[in-house]
């Protein structure tokens, strides 16, 4: 009997362990994956930032950034002239299926529709957006 208790003091001390660093271990993993991500599904055609040359608009800040707004960069025209701000949902919307999320867009289809896919990505270009706009 002593000894059950014993067991269980332990059972119910052991999950007792800091949320915030499981919080910050699963945060950094998400980063991680999502950067293999973007490296297989983006990478060909943006650069993560302005020092790399860049197809695409670079993503650098991208979350909360005014749709065709890089500085230099040659949009179309449905992209300058959309209005949108690059939300979490937005940038969901646009990797599920950019070219019917904005006809006229000049970039390619793309479909990742797999949410954990694009949780991922986000975890990844939010890690590459410092700025707050
Ligand atoms: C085949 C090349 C290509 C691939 C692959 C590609 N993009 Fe793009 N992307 C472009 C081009 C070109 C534009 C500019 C489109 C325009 O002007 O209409 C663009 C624009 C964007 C924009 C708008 C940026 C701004 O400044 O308004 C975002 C966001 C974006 N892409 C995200 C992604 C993500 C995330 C992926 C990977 C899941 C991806 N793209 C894959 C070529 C690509």
């Amino acid at each position: 009997m002593k000894r059950m208790t014993a067991a269980l003091c332990l059972a119910l001390t052991l999950p007792a362990l800091p949320a915030a660093a499981s919080e910050k271990t699963f945060q950094k993993i998400k980063i991680e994956a999502g950067e293999k991500l973007f490296e297989a599904e983006c990478r060909r055609c943006h650069a993560p930032d302005s020092t790399h040359a860049s197809y695409g608009p670079p993503l650098e800040n991208v979350i909360g950034r005014a749709a065709g707004s890089y500085p230099g960069y040659d949009y179309s025209a449905a992209l300058a002239s959309s209005g949108i701000v690059w939300t979490p949902a937005a940038l969901r919307a646009w990797m599920e299926d950019n070219t019917g999320f904005m006809p006229g867009t000049r970039m390619r289809h793309v479909g990742i529709k797999d949410r954990t896919v694009q949780d991922f990505i986000l975890a990844y270009l939010q890690s590459i957006t410092t700025q707050d706009r």
